[in-house]
C-alpha cells in the first residue's frame, strides 16, 4: 500500500476518527459532483484514541454499518492516515530523474527525512511541479508513515467489506473540499482560516488563495463540552453526548457550561492565529470557515464573527453539487461540516 497514489476507478471515501466512521460517495454526471449518499455511524468511547485504532473489529462494523445505510457504490475505498502518523516533507530533487531514479534517490536518503527504519515505514512521493530555486529541479512532495498505522487502518476497512485502494492524507483531504467551496465565499477572501473543531482535536488550517499554508493542531474540541455536562449533571458519556445535541438540559446550561465552553473554543482559535501571524508576515485573516462536528453548536458562529471581527461561514463540501433525492437534506445541512474529510477521500475518484 502506497500513500497518495491513485488509478481512475469509482471509490467511496471512509474518514475513521475519534468519534465516528463517515463514509462518503460520489459520483460526477455531465461534470458537476453529485453527493449520492453518505452514512455517519458513532463509535464507542476508547475505540480510536489519538489517532490509532485500539478495536479493528468495531470500526470495521461501524464501516458495514455505514456503507450499508447509504448504500455505498462498491466496495473500493479511499481513506486516510492522519495527524502525526504522518510525515510529509517538500523536497528539492534533480528534475531528469526516472520515476525508479527518483524513488531510489529518496530511499538511499530517507533518514534526513524521516526519522523511523525504512522498513517501518510506507512511502510515497508525488511531483508537484518546478523548483522556486532552480529550474534544473523539481519540488517532489514526499509522504511517509509508519506501516502499523496504515495497516490498521486497511484492516478496519477489510472487516468493514471495503478495499482500500488509496491511503490518503486527512489533511490533503479536507483542502481538496475546502477548494469545493472556497469560490463561494462573499467577496473572494484571499487569507481564510479553516478551523476544524472535532471531538479532541482542534486544527486551524490557514488558506492562501485557496491553497493550505500552514496547520496547527491543539488538543482541544467536543470532548471538554461533554466533560463539563457529564460532571455537572451526573451523565454518562452517551447521555451527555445526546444531550448537548438536543439540549435537553435544565436551564442553567447555556450560562454555565455552553457559553464557558464557546469562549475557550474562541480562545483556543485566537492563540492558533497568533502562532501563525508570529510566523508569517499577516497579522490579520479574512475569512473564518468553521468545520468539525462542534462547529454545529448553535450561536457558536456568531459569536466568533463577533469576537474575531471577520465574517464566518459555516463549512459546506456539497455547496456546489447536487444532491440525491434520497439524501435528508436537513439532516446534511447539520452533517456536512463535519464531513470534508470523507467527501475530499470520495474526491479522489476523479482524479
Ligand atoms: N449538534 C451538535 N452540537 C454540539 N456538538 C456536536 C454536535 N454534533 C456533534 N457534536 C460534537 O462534535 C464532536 C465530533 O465532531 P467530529 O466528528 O468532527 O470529531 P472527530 O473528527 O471524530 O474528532 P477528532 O477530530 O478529535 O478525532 C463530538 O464532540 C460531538 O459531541
Ligand atoms: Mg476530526
Amino acid at each position: 500500500m502506497r500513500l497518495l497514489s491513485s488509478k481512475g476507478r469509482h471509490l467511496v471515501g471512509v474518514d475513521i476518527s475519534t468519534t465516528s466512521v463517515k463514509i462518503v460517495d460520489i459520483q460526477r454526471q455531465q461534470g458537476i459532483f453529485h453527493l449520492k449518499a453518505y452514512g455517519i455511524e458513532k463509535l464507542p468511547l476508547g475505540t480510536v484514541v489519538d489517532k490509532l485504532i485500539i478495536d479493528t473489529e468495531a470500526v470495521g462494523d461501524a464501516i458495514t454499518r455505514a456503507a450499508k445505510r447509504c448504500q455505498a457504490t462498491g466496495s473500493d475505498a479511499a481513506t486516510a492516515v492522519t495527524g502525526s502518523a504522518v510525515i510529509t516533507k517538500i523536497i528539492d530533487m534533480d528534475a531528469g530523474l526516472s520515476d525508479v531514479e527518483r524513488e531510489a534517490q529518496i530511499r538511499l536518503d530517507a533518514d534526513q527525512y524521516i526519522p523511523y527504519p525504512l522498513e517501518e515505514v510506507n512511502l510515497d512521493f508525488e511531483v508537484l511541479g518546478p523548483s522556486l530555486v532552480d529550474e534544473n529541479l523539481v519540488q517532489v512532495l514526499l509522504a511517509a508513515s509508519r506501516s502499523e498505522n496504515v495497516d490498521q487502518r486497511v484492516d478496519a476497512l477489510t472487516f468493514g467489506g471495503l478495499k482500500t485502494k488509496i491511503m490518503d492524507i486527512e489533511s490533503h483531504a479536507i483542502e481538496r473540499s475546502f477548494a469545493l467551496m472556497v469560490d463561494s465565499l462573499p467577496s473572494l477572501p484571499e487569507l481564510v482560516a479553516l478551523v476544524d473543531i472535532g471531538h479532541n482535536q482542534t486544527t486551524l488550517y490557514i488558506a492562501k488563495n485557496g491553497e493550505f499554508v500552514y496547520s496547527r493542531e491543539q488538543l482541544f474540541g467536543g470532548a471538554q463540552l461533554t466533560e463539563a455536562i457529564q460532571n455537572r449533571y451526573g451523565l454518562s458519556f452517551e447521555e451527555a453526548s445526546v444531550n448537548k445535541r438536543e439540549i435537553a438540559l435544565p436551564d442553567d446550561y447555556y450560562s454555565e457550561i455552553l457559553t464557558p465552553f464557546m469562549e475557550s473554543t474562541i480562545q483556543q482559535i485566537t492563540r492558533s492565529l497568533q502562532f501563525y501571524f508570529s510566523s508569517s508576515q499577516y497579522n490579520s485573516i479574512d475569512h473564518v470557515v468553521l468545520a468539525g462536528g462542534s462547529s454545529a453548536i448553535s450561536g457558536l458562529s456568531k459569536l466568533v464573527q463577533q469576537k474575531l471581527g471577520v465574517p464566518v461561514t459555516t463549512a459546506n463540501p456539497f455547496i456546489n453539487m447536487t444532491v440525491d433525492p434520497y439524501v435528508d437534506s436537513e439532516q446534511l445541512a447539520i452533517d456536512a461540516p463535519s464531513l470534508l474529510a470523507a467527501c475530499g477521500l470520495a474526491l479522489r475518484s476523479f482524479d
